[in-house]
């Protein structure tokens, strides 16, 4: 791979230690993708945050790389979602062991220059790239978000290679950074109209079918943001896929070239229905409601405090964010009124890192089906996947 004089400079340790290591990982990135070089990036998202999913030797590994001092991050960056929430484990029920290890990771992170705005939806709370931007995120979910409605260029990286691209500012140049790998490979014709878990449903089937290529749909209705990022979440959880098309909405559908897709795949209302059913396992009611996977936007927190206003929810509910949409649900005034029903906004963690396992629930009612998919496999407990009005029962 070429490198500038500085880069070489950067990989002799002439700016550091720091920036030394992160420059090794980029520089084996691009040689194990081919990269023929480095370029600038305007935004990083960082993942490989939960004391979960890391452990003690992930935790040593950043608090030895921010122990140098020497480098911080040169564009905007944020993190992913931790095990929980940071300032409320407490009350929460989170282990206190995990939650002090837990807070020191994200201590480290900070001290690299990443933001602690921990969330898997940055682009609802100011880590916003723009149409054509190259940036390297590795949240999977926002990665599809990114790429698919707002058109910026990112590949899913890893949460080492991420944080190595912040530091330095740059990222191999290759894969979805190049528009002529951008073109949809599967057209997927959707006969019926979609609405709430339907999306995730769509992108578990579609995920599965295409891989790591890229679809282009066509829905008969027009879907909304937290449509667009459930159903992102969910193809990129059933496969690998970091970009689809959304006919007469994504910004590069235009450019996509459905004509010259190798494949077309027909979608019904019974394969939809079929993929909800399949999402659940098993027929008892779940004991914790867990909303936001990705992270709730304002308006589905306020939908929820729509559906709860006023009566007492029987099992728990937890509806996951970001600090910054928690602020805004506190100011509106929907933070208390589902607290009055007996539910709980929980900041910076999800259903998938946070360790429930730990923490006496067996069955997790999710509308997401990234998390129908998680949770089984990650926490070892059951789900019932279902539309928010159907999951909450009240007493
Ligand atoms: Fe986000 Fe956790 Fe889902 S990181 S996409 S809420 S599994």
């Amino acid at each position: 791979m070429y490198l500038t004089n500085e880069e070489e400079k950067m990989c002799n340790g002439e700016f550091g230690e720091t920036i030394r290591k992160s420059m090794d990982i980029l520089v084996a990135l691009g040689d194990i993708y081919g990269a023929p070089k480095l370029v600038d990036i305007t935004s990083a998202q960082v993942s490989g945050v939960s004391y979960k999913t890391i452990g003690e030797a992930g935790l040593e590994y950043l608090q030895d790389l921010a122990s140098d001092k020497t480098a911080q991050a040169r564009v905007n960056s944020t993190l992913n979602p931790p095990g929980t929430d940071l300032d409320n484990w407490k009350a929460l029920g989170f282990p206190e062991e995990f939650a002090i290890k837990q807070n020191q990771i994200v201590d480290a992170y900070g001290a690299l220059g990443i933001t602690k705005t921990c969330t898997c939806t940055p682009y609802l709370v100011g880590n916003v790239p723009r149409f054509q931007n190259h940036i390297s995120w590795s949240e999977s979910s926002a990665v599809a978000f990114v790429n698919s409605v707002i058109g910026a260029r990112t590949n899913r990286e890893g949460g080492p290679g991420a944080l190595a691209a912040a530091i330095v500012g740059k990222t191999p140049l290759h894969g979805f950074h190049f528009e002529e790998n951008r073109f949809a490979n599967l057209v997927v014709d959707v006969d019926c109209e979609l609405k709430g878990a339907d999306f995730g449903a769509l992108g578990y089937i579609i995920g599965q079918e295409v891989g790591s290529g890229v679809p282009y749909f066509k829905i008969p209705n027009i879907p909304d943001n937290n449509d667009l990022k459930t159903l992102g979440a969910a193809l990129a959880s059933s496969g690998s896929v970091a970009l689809y098309h959304m006919e007469n909405i994504t910004p590069e559908y235009k450019v996509a070239k459905p004509e010259n897709a190798e494949d077309k795949i027909a979608i019904s209302s019974e394969d939809i229905l079929a993929t909800r059913e399949k999402l659940t396992t098993t027929d008892k009611e779940a004991d914790l409601i867990c909303l936001g996977c990705p992270h709730a936007s304002l308006e589905e927190i306020k939908k929820v405090a729509r559906i709860v206003q006023g009566k007492t929810i029987k099992n728990k509910l937890w509806i996951c964010t970001s600090i910054s949409v928690k602020a805004s649900a506190d100011r509106m005034g929907f933070t208390q009124i589902i607290e009055e029903a007996g539910g709980n906004v929980v900041c910076d963690t999800c259903m998938v890192v946070a360790p429930i396992e730990d923490m006496g629930f067996e069955v997790i009612g999710v509308n997401s089906a990234k998390a129908a998919n998680y949770v089984p496999s990650m926490c070892g407990l059951d789900v019932v996947y279902d539309d928010v009005d159907n999951l909450i029962k009240f007493i």
